[in-house]
């Protein structure tokens, strides 16, 4: 005969383990599997922005004192181009914040600075280069 008190008791250690499984990984793991997606890249995040909203003129040749287009000058600038984008001052955009919305504006999203300033703050990881 089935001891019911038995397979109870059973059911709820099992029950018990599962619950602390549960808890163990979202403590230990959780945490690092988000910091891992968090932190971006040079390759992954940022050369796409740059390469959107920059290069235009950070490039040689461009009006732009120095090139953007490449991973080398953009660590080297990682904290000044945070305090530029951050401000507004980069992209330039005179028509300004409190101007009619136009076609084509030159403006950084919050988000796209965001990353930008994260980036720079994880010491300006390059991440993976792309195969070519
Ligand atoms: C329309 C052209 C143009 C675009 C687009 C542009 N820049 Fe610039 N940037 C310039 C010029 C010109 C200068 C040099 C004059 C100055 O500092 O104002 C400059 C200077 C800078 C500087 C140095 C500023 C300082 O005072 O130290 C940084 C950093 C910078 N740009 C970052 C960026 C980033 C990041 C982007 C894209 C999000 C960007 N720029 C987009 C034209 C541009």
């Amino acid at each position: 005969m089935v001891d019911l008190n038995k397979t109870l008791l059973t059911a709820t250690k099992l029950l018990l383990i599962f619950a602390l499984s549960v808890t163990l990984f979202g403590v230990l793991l959780y945490p690092r599997v988000l910091a891992q997606k968090i932190v971006p890249t040079y390759y992954t995040d940022v050369q796409p922005i740059f390469e959107k909203n920059c290069v235009s003129c950070h490039v040689k040749g461009g009006i732009a004192p120095f090139v953007l287009d490449n991973p080398k000058e953009a660590v080297a600038r990682a904290e000044r181009i945070v305090q530029v984008t951050q401000s507004d001052y980069m992209p330039p955009y005179p028509p300004g914040k409190d101007s009619q919305p136009f076609l084509n504006e030159r403006r950084l999203g919050v988000a796209s600075k965001q990353i930008l300033a994260d980036w720079a703050k994880a010491g300006a990881p390059l991440g993976t280069a792309p195969k070519k």
